[in-house]
């Protein structure tokens, strides 16, 4: 028996209608090759629902995405929305929807193919070889935690976010870190700000009451953010997996996606809940969208995520080997391309990406 597979699709603005094009054509020739069925609904999210439905992320949306095995997203916002405030931004629809899933642990893997390990404005010495997850906690922290506000006129005009943590959101996203390390490196290290904020003292004795309790095999390091963020550009193959709060695995993993040359190149997996919600982690892109020039790879290895999520790993491994060797091949979207490569864009290098998985699935 066949089994089959309920995908929610939400292409979303700027590049995420481009990327989720080639994101849906890698699954469907990798469904034919191992075997599976895949049946995809498409729905609205970000600014397209705004326009839509006068609302981010309407709640048939959310409805349609519990009741799937896995979610796609391209990516959501862009000027045409950039006055909306509040609960009306595109992005409240995303941080509804990851809230919905309960999706708390955001897997963003970070690795240099050796194809790429000029790409980077860092010295290749220092990326060369880079293997790194990040670990971000995606439903807590100060994108959630009230009270938040604004009010006031001229200079009494205050606006307030609070930074909020209990130890089980610590414990159950340190726990996720964990785990990923024991089938990695074996090495965490917690990244806070715990000699300013008293939330990050929380954080930092939770996490390390967890690794002495079940997991003293994996060594535990702590780092500051200020600090992390300079070792990440300085010496990334120090990492193995960062576990890190909401606004600092924001900031940080922009800040990793330097090292691969192109915040394109990166996928992410954001689990916990009982669906999957996959999204490259770049954005809209606005500036490029509609002209085929967007890197599809973020959105293809967030499908390789997808799979080894619903246990067809060898499917993911197949997606992964295409995108290695389409890279090694030479073919880079405008993001990375330079002398001596092949400019392709987003449907021709998803093209190549795609014949060499099927090639890897013989
Ligand atoms: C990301 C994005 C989002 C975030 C935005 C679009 C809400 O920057 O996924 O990294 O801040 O989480
Ligand atoms: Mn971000």
């Amino acid at each position: 028996m066949t089994k089959e597979y309920q995908i929610v699709l939400l292409p979303g603005d700027g590049i995420g209608p481009e990327v989720t094009d080639e994101a849906v054509l890698l699954l469907e020739a990798l469904a034919a090759a191992y075997d599976f069925t895949l049946r995809f609904t498409t729905e609205v999210a970000g600014g397209a629902a705004i326009d839509q439905d006068n609302d981010p992320l309407p709640d048939r949306v959310v409805e349609a995405c519990l009741a799937a095995d896995a979610v796609l997203l391209g990516a959501v916002g862009g000027p045409k929305w950039d006055h909306h405030t509040g609960a009306m931004r595109p992005e409240s629809g995303l941080l509804k929807l990851r809230k919905s899933l309960g999706a708390f642990a955001n897997l963003r893997p970070v690795a240099v193919p050796d194809s790429l390990a000029t790409a980077s404005p860092l010295r290749e010495a220092a990326v060369r070889g880079t293997d790194l997850l990040v670990v971000r906690e995606l439903t807590g922290g100060i994108y959630f935690g009230e009270p938040r506000g604004r009010r006031g006129v001229g200079d009494e005009e205050e606006a307030w976010n609070t930074m909020r943590y209990s130890a089980g959101e610590v414990r159950r996203v340190a726990r996720v870190a964990f785990e990923w390390a024991r089938k990695r490196g074996g090495r965490v290290t917690s990244v806070d700000k715990a000699n300013v904020l008293v939330v990050s003292q929380l954080w930092r004795d939770t996490v390390t009451a967890l690794q002495g309790a079940e997991f003293p095999d994996v060594a535990l390091e702590h780092m500051y953010v200020d600090n992390a963020a300079m070792q990440l550009v300085l010496n990334p193959r120090q990492f193995d997996v960062i576990v890190t709060g909401n606004l600092f695995g924001d900031i940080l993993s922009d800040a990793a996606a330097t090292l691969g040359g192109s915040l394109g190149l990166l996928p992410s997996a954001s689990l916990g809940g009982k669906v999957g919600l996959f999204e490259p982690v770049h954005g809209s892109a606005p500036d490029i969208a509609g002209q085929g020039k967007a890197n599809p790879i973020a959105a293809l290895l967030s499908v390789a995520m997808m799979l080894d999520d619903l246990g067809e790993s060898a499917a993911a491994a197949a997606a992964r080997s295409g995108v290695e060797a389409a890279l090694a091949d030479g073919l880079r979207t405008g993001d990375l391309w330079r002398e001596g490569l092949t400019r392709a864009s987003t449907a021709e290098l998803g093209a190549r990406i795609r014949e060499h998985a099927l090639a890897a699935a013989g």
